[in-house]
C-alpha cells in the first residue's frame, strides 16, 4: 500500500451512498468520487483538513452518485471525469466534463489512479484503483454487486467486469463499494472471493441466473 494515500469515506443520503475521497497526504491534493447528497459535509472536511480538490471522478451516471457535482463546481472549478460511453448514454455534458476512453490513468500528484472499465450495471461504468484501493461504485458491494436489470444494464458484461477484470487484481486489493449495504464498509478482494455470491458464481450462466432470476 502507498503510504501517501488516504481514502476518506462518507456515508450520505437516503440511499446509503458512499462518497469517497482519494487523498495525497504529501501534496494535500485529492479527488472526489461520486459527489452527491450533502456537498457541504464534503467541502467542510476538505477545508478542515487543508486539502485541495483537483478533480471530480464519476463511477457512473446514476443520479444518486452524481447529483451533487454541479453544486461542488460552484465553489471548485475542476474537471469532472467520466467515461465517454457513460457520458454519451446519459447525455452528461458541460464545460467541466472530461470524457475518457477505457483504461485512462489520472495523476494525483504522483499517485496514479487507474480507471478500470466495468460495464454491466451501466454501459460505461468504471472503477478507480489507486495504490491497491479500489473505489467500485455500484459494480461491487460487500457480498453483492450492482443490479443489471435497469436500462443499459447487462449481466454478461457484469460477469466479465467482475471475473475478468476486478478479480484479476491482487488479493490484497481493498474494495470500497458505492453503497453501505453491509456491516462492513470495505473488504479485501481475498475475503470477497470467499463470501461474495457473485464472485463465487464463476460460470457465466450461474452468474446470470443469480443476478437475473427472472431469466432463469
Ligand atoms: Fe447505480
Amino acid at each position: 500500500m502507498n503510504e501517501a494515500i488516504l481514502i476518506k469515506q462518507f456515508e450520505l443520503g437516503t440511499l446509503k451512498n458512499f462518497i469517497h475521497l482519494i487523498c495525497n497526504k504529501e501534496t494535500k491534493d485529492l479527488v472526489v468520487i461520486d459527489p452527491a447528497w450533502d456537498i457541504d459535509t464534503i467541502r467542510d472536511w476538505v477545508e478542515e483538513n487543508n486539502y485541495r480538490i483537483k478533480a471530480i471522478l464519476l463511477t457512473h451516471g446514476h443520479a444518486d452518485h452524481i447529483e451533487g457535482y454541479k453544486k461542488l463546481l460552484e465553489t471548485h472549478d475542476v474537471p469532472v471525469y467520466i467515461s465517454k460511453v457513460e457520458a454519451d448514454f446519459y447525455n452528461i455534458e458541460g464545460k467541466n466534463i472530461v470524457t475518457v476512453e477505457a483504461d485512462y490513468q489520472y495523476d494525483l500528484g504522483g499517485i496514479p489512479i487507474d480507471f478500470i472499465p466495468t460495464p454491466g450495471h451501466t454501459p460505461g461504468g468504471q472503477c478507480f484503483l489507486a495504490g491497491g484501493h479500489l473505489i467500485a461504485g455500484d459494480t461491487l458491494f460487500i457480498d453483492g454487486c450492482g443490479r443489471c436489470d435497469m436500462v443499459g444494464g447487462d449481466p454478461v458484461k457484469m460477469f466479465n467486469s467482475i471475473h475478468n477484470r476486478l478479480m484479476k487484481l491482487p488479493d490484497s486489493t481493498m474494495i470500497y463499494p458505492g453503497h453501505y449495504y453491509h456491516e462492513k464498509r470495505c473488504d479485501t478482494l481475498a475475503n470477497q472471493k470467499k463470501t461474495n455470491p457473485y464472485m463465487l458464481a464463476d460460470k457465466l450462466e450461474d452468474f446470470v441466473a443469480r443476478r437475473m432470476p427472472s431469466l432463469a
